[in-house]
């Protein structure tokens, strides 16, 4: 058994570090076309937010089954996405990328960023976990509270904590050396929120290397 499939067996809670709830309000954001929310089992709170538009992928069947009606759920690892290029305008992950060990994130962020339509955004929430160091709790957890229109979804994440530690800064760098500018970068309290952009490519003869910037 995985490291990760054991967070979904009973742990007792004296190896859980646990930091103080954290609360997240999520705005309605403008987003063309259909939504590609990545971890999208759980709450499903990204589906709750935009319902049709979401087509949620998890590696975790029982995951999707359990989230509400609405969005397109496909059982599929985003380490590999089976999607075509250029394909979304929108690419969502909320408290997902905490799930991922250090080996897979840039794999993941390479994936959403092929699947993205040149100009396309990926929207990130997540948890700052800091380093372990000699902590004897093995595992990490963040207990939420997240507003969707209106109503209040209190749940409840956990990860093994080794090799695990991560914020908004990390991933901003990991970002811009895939080749997405940061958009936006924000901490509040103890989780964060990231928008990236993947900009569209000039083709004119002779120029293909440059990249354009179309302010919105
Ligand atoms: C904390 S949950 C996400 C919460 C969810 N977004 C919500 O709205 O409640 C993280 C999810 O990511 C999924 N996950 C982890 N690694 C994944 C991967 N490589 N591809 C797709 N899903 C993954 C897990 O199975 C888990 O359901």
């Amino acid at each position: 058994m995985s490291e990760d499939d054991q967070m979904h067996e009973h742990i007792s809670k004296d190896r859980i570090f646990f930091i103080d709830q954290q609360k997240v309000v999520l705005h309605d954001f403008d987003a063309p076309g259909y939504i590609l929310d990545i971890g999208g089992g759980g709450e499903g709170v990204i589906g709750k937010l935009k319902c049709m538009r979401v087509i949620a992928i998890d590696t975790r069947k029982e995951e999707l089954e359990g989230t509400p009606e609405g969005p397109l759920k496909l059982v599929m690892d985003a380490r590999n996405l089976q999607f075509l290029d250029n394909t979304f305008d929108t690419t969502t992950s909320f408290f997902t990328l905490m799930y991922v060990e250090k080996a897979n994130r840039e794999k993941i962020l390479r994936e959403v960023y092929r699947v993205l339509k040149p100009n396309g955004e990926f929207l990130i929430w997540d948890v700052v976990i800091p380093p372990r160091d000699d902590n004897p709790k093995e595992f990490f957890a963040v207990r939420l509270v997240v507003v969707v229109h209106g109503e209040e979804i209190e749940t409840g994440y956990g990860v093994p904590w080794k090799d695990r530690e991560q914020d908004v800064s990390y991933y901003a760098d990991l970002a811009e050396k895939i080749g997405f500018d940061v958009l936006s970068k924000e901490e509040h309290d103890q989780t964060y929120f990231l928008k990236l952009k993947k900009w569209g490519k000039l083709s004119i003869k002779g120029l293909t290397k440059n990249y354009i910037k179309i302010d919105e």
